[in-house]
């Protein structure tokens, strides 16, 4: 499996501070932002990364993380999402460079304390979602699962959320995953949704959930949300 580490959009939440550097290189507390998103993905054992890029701060990425090497990255590339058209068709820009693996993406402002290793090494086909109980669900894509845990439905940001279990950042994918982002439609925001990706692999029975146990954070919802998560990340360092 490979990783697929997103770093694009504008940052429009975060601003003004995203008005001079990349959201996800933002610190939280002693690391960018995104060393964090790269760490889970390593310590999954997932070594060949592609860093999706955007936006006005690309090569700061590069000045920052270089090859890689020092996050324990054995093979880094990096490319960049020309417009910001959702999580979805940024995925889209690794396809030739993943070669028919599967991928692991995760969003490079969410951060995780679960390693996924066991999850990484057992992946053979489908999708999965990594899941999270919230108490503002409506902010995220909300996942509604039986009492064997199958997913039963799947809506981004839905007014009157089914359950207070959303989708973090982290997904797996196997191969047909190319094939139907291409099937996919922008959605009323004009963005071809993670969601409509899911919902995708929901519908032809291979989408997969998993609960988190450990800590999670998405730091780039709002400024109010990005500071909080530094002084949690503060303290639960033991600081
Ligand atoms: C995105 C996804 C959403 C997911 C969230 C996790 O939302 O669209 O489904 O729950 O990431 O961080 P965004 O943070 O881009 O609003």
């Amino acid at each position: 499996m490979k990783g697929v580490c997103l770093c694009g959009g504008s940052g429009t939440r975060l601003k003004p501070l995203t008005n001079i550097i990349s959201k996800c290189l933002l610190p939280i507390h002693d690391k960018p932002m995104v060393f964090y998103a790269l760490k889970t993905l390593v310590d999954a054992g997932i070594d060949e990364i592609i860093l999706v890029c955007g936006g006005t701060f690309n090569g700061e990425f590069m000045k920052v993380i270089g090859d890689g090497k020092d996050l324990g990255i054995k093979n880094l590339c990096y490319t960049v999402q020309r417009e910001p058209k959702g999580i979805a068709h940024a995925l889209a820009t690794a396809e030739s460079w993943a070669k028919g693996d599967s991928v692991a993406l995760i969003l490079g402002d969410n951060i995780f304390t679960d390693n996924i290793k066991d999850v990484a090494k057992n992946f053979s086909s489908g999708a999965s979602v990594f899941l999270k109980e919230v108490a503002n669900p409506q902010a995220y894509g909300v996942v509604e699962i039986n009492e064997q845990s199958k997913v039963l439905s799947i809506e981004e940001k839905p007014a009157c959320p089914k359950s207070n279990l959303i989708a973090t950042g982290l997904y797996m994918y196997d191969q047909t995953v190319w094939n139907r982002i291409r099937d996919l439609k922008p959605s009323n925001r004009g963005e071809y949704e993670i969601t409509d990706l899911n919902k995708n692999y929901l519908e032809t029975g291979e989408l997969n959930s998993y609960k988190l146990s450990g800590w999670w954070a998405d730091c780039g919802g709002s400024l109010d949300e990005y500071t909080k998560t530094c002084f949690d990340f503060y303290q639960m360092k033991g600081n």
